[in-house]
């Protein structure tokens, strides 16, 4: 018998407490489909929220204490709502949404849970989004003030950049907490307005994991962001968001060749990714895919995020007939690439990139068909120990 995440919390709730969770919270983690490294440049982002999520089985408390323990790492985190600092550990990203929800104005109290997530940690997948967000709604739900998705992301966000200190758009946040079962969504990353986007019919989203992590993403991730704000200040413009193709053609020689490139993929990405989603309105995968290879690029050319294990995966899932598109998803550097497939050729397709991309790389992938899923939720929980 399969155990579902959502039981194995709430089994360990009932043991661990004697006693049934008043909640059961969840958040997803996220594939981004096309529209990469354009979200801190005001741009537009097409992710969908993934079947992979952090869920929280938990109880408000009388008390200011937070309580909450790990199942994947058999580690408790507690700390109390009053007065509370940085740890090193991972509760760091509870206490930066704690600390982000208090600076926000929300009132907090404080609850007692049992954590487990299946977001793989590091991989692109927006594992530490899942887990603030979850985190979130667990409070939402013990403090009982209102869930608004796209304030919830701007307070997320605002636990990463300042309190966790990561810099990071706001795709993460946005689609882990506005997802919608069934559908990409078009994220307006300036007026976080959102349009859901439905897969051409007959395909299928498989996640391609390189197995490879990278340690310099952070400053490698700051050094883009800051080479796009001197593209957009060279433009005269607030971001790259507001330049468009004709504008960029007519003043780029202007620019020094590094930060031309670095410009050039964001204002072509941005075209891309409303070109992607007037592509999936026409159910047009062969559209949609192509769009998803030019991605992959500029990416690679000119914004030179990507890395010799991404381009050999994205390589082996496009030799094969099932392939629409594929390109690397999320920062860049290791972690996982996304591919648009037949879906009636799902394990024929795994089956082949599996051997490809261990012949060209000595290393074994794990891959992974992917269904949109809705952004986080918190159901009352109703049955009994
Ligand atoms: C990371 C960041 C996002 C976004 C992507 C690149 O995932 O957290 O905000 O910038 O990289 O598209």
């Amino acid at each position: 018998m399969i155990t579902s995440l959502r039981e194995t919390a709430v089994a360990a709730f009932c043991n661990h407490f004697n006693a049934d969770p008043a909640f059961v919270a969840r958040a997803p983690g996220r594939v981004n489909l096309i529209g990469e490294h354009t979200d801190y440049n005001d741009g537009f982002v097409l992710p969908l929220a993934i079947d992979r999520a952090t869920w929280i089985a938990l109880r408000p408390r009388a008390d200011q204490t937070v309580w909450v323990h790990s199942l994947n790492l058999e580690e408790t985190a507690v700390f109390s709502l009053d007065q509370f600092d940085h740890a090193a550990d991972w509760s760091e990203y509870l206490r930066g949404m704690a600390w982000a929800l208090q600076e926000a104005g929300y009132a907090l109290s404080g609850w007692e849970g049992m954590l487990i997530s299946d977001v793989p940690i590091g991989a692109g997948l927006s594992s530490s989004a899942a887990l603030e967000m979850a985190v979130a709604r667990a409070f939402q739900a013990a403090s009982g003030w209102e869930w608004a998705p796209a304030r919830m992301a701007q307070v997320c966000r605002r636990a990463d950049n300042v309190w966790v200190g990561i810099q990071s758009g706001i795709m993460d946040q946005m689609i882990s907490a506005s997802g919608q079962a069934g559908a990409a969504l078009l994220i307006d990353c300036r007026t976080l307005a959102t349009q859901p986007a439905l897969l051409p019919p007959a395909t299928a989203v498989v996640i391609l994991d390189t197995n490879t992590r990278r340690g310099l993403v952070d400053s490698a991730y700051n050094e883009r962001r800051a080479q796009c704000a001197a593209a957009a200040a060279f433009f005269g413009v607030p971001a790259l968001r507001d330049v468009d193709l004709a504008h960029f053609g007519a003043r780029a020689a202007d620019l020094d060749p590094l930060t031309r490139r670095r410009a050039r993929h964001v204002i072509t990405e941005n075209a891309r990714t409303l070109e992607a989603v007037v592509a999936m309105r026409r159910g047009d995968a062969a559209a949609l895919g192509a769009l998803m290879d030019a991605s992959h690029a500029s990416l690679r050319d000119d914004f030179d995020v990507s890395s010799a294990a991404l381009n050999a995966i994205v390589a082996c899932a496009r030799r094969q007939p099932a392939c629409y598109g594929a390109r690397m998803t999320g920062a860049g550097f290791g972690g996982c690439a996304v591919a648009l497939v037949d879906a009636a050729a799902v394990d024929a397709f795994s089956a082949a990139v599996d051997p490809c991309y261990r012949a060209a790389t000595g290393q074994a992938p794990t891959l992974y068909a992917c269904r949109p899923a809705a952004g986080a939720t918190v159901e009352a929980f109703g049955l009994s120990c």
